[in-house]
């Protein structure tokens, strides 16, 4: 692998692999001192032109759990304010040294283009309405430790698919490893174009909660939003809001999902995030070991070092 820009670009080994390797970097993660020397020598570049808490920090972590060094770029701080474009400012990153840059971008496309100017391995962030990989890794991994596999299971994906990049991500990868999806929402929050997806659609949240081993719910992407797509805020969360009601008629295993950040009261209750099956903090934590995989793939010697051997210091009395 020599870029992660979009989920289309994997077959459905390549997504069992990574998955796999996430397996390991989760052993590496428990450890008590949770570092391995893999990516000694390496540099990872952080490069987000658009905000971000859980996949900056994550990318971050898990390129030091593997003794990469790291940069971080904000925009706000940078020569970008002063009109320096997004290549001069790549090539002179790169005129620094580094292995990997890690984008984010409000335009889709924008790894890809960086990907055409650097030798650097490019890793896609988050562009646009376009892709996530990651989070779809992460969210991937997640439900196959819960439920052993995503093959046969039922997914629902609830809310503003339209201007959802995690959506996009999440429907190539769920699909792609054999599970069924049903995109949730009203019409004005579907895309134009479905055909390129095998996916069910439905209007009504309550006829799918007792069908599904995952309910996954989206934000309301105001920020990407140009024109008023439903009445209200309010008769939004009356349709397609996970309550506690609803919660309470998913099955005993469904899990609850969200890519964060939350906004507690719209598109989920502040009482079902803190939910038994509700496992938005465990997808974080989850994201620093898929993330942790991807860059090993990308930027490592083949292998990982085996578990340290405990060992005993005896102590004279
Ligand atoms: N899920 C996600 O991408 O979160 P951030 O925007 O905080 O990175």
């Amino acid at each position: 692998m020599r870029h992660l820009l979009a989920i289309d670009d994997l077959s459905r080994d390549e997504l069992e692999e990574i998955l796999e390797l996430t397996d390991s970097m989760v052993e590496v993660s428990g450890r008590s001192i949770p570092k391995v020397p893999a990516l000694r020598g390496r540099t990872v570049v952080s490069l987000f032109y658009e905000d971000s808490t859980r996949t900056r920090l994550s990318f971050d972590s898990a390129a030091k759990r593997l003794s990469a060094d790291t940069m971080s770029f904000a925009v706000s701080s940078s020569s970008v304010s002063k009109g320096e474009s997004i290549r001069d400012t790549v090539e002179t990153i790169e005129a620094m040294g580094m292995d990997a840059i890690v984008v984010r971008h409000r335009s889709s496309g924008v790894p890809a283009q960086i990907a055409r100017w650097t030798d650097a391995s490019v890793v896609n962030a988050g562009d646009g309405w376009h892709q996530h990989p990651t989070q779809a890794l992460l969210d991937a991994y997640t439900i196959r430790r819960h439920l052993g596999s995503l093959e046969g299971r039922r997914i629902a994906i609830v809310g503003d698919v339209v201007h959802s990049r995690v959506a996009r991500s999440d429907i190539e990868a769920f699909t792609r490893l054999g599970a069924s999806v049903v995109l949730v929402a009203p019409p004005t929050l579907l895309p134009a174009d479905l055909s390129p997806w095998s996916v069910d659609v439905a209007e009504d949240l309550d006829s799918v909660l007792g069908e599904v081993d995952v309910c996954y719910l989206l934000r309301i992407q105001r920020e990407r939003a140009s024109e008023s797509l439903f009445p209200s805020v309010r008769e939004y969360t009356a349709r397609f809001g996970l309550s506690a009601a609803r919660a309470a008629r998913l099955g005993p295993h469904a899990l609850i999902m969200h890519p964060g950040p939350m906004n507690r009261g719209v598109e989920i209750a502040g009482d079902v995030a803190e939910h038994p099956n509700a496992v938005v903090t465990e997808q974080v934590a989850n994201g620093v070991a898929v993330r942790m995989a991807v860059l090993f793939l990308l930027l490592g010697p083949g292998r990982l070092d085996p578990a340290p051997q405990r060992t005993t210091v005896e102590v004279e009395a």
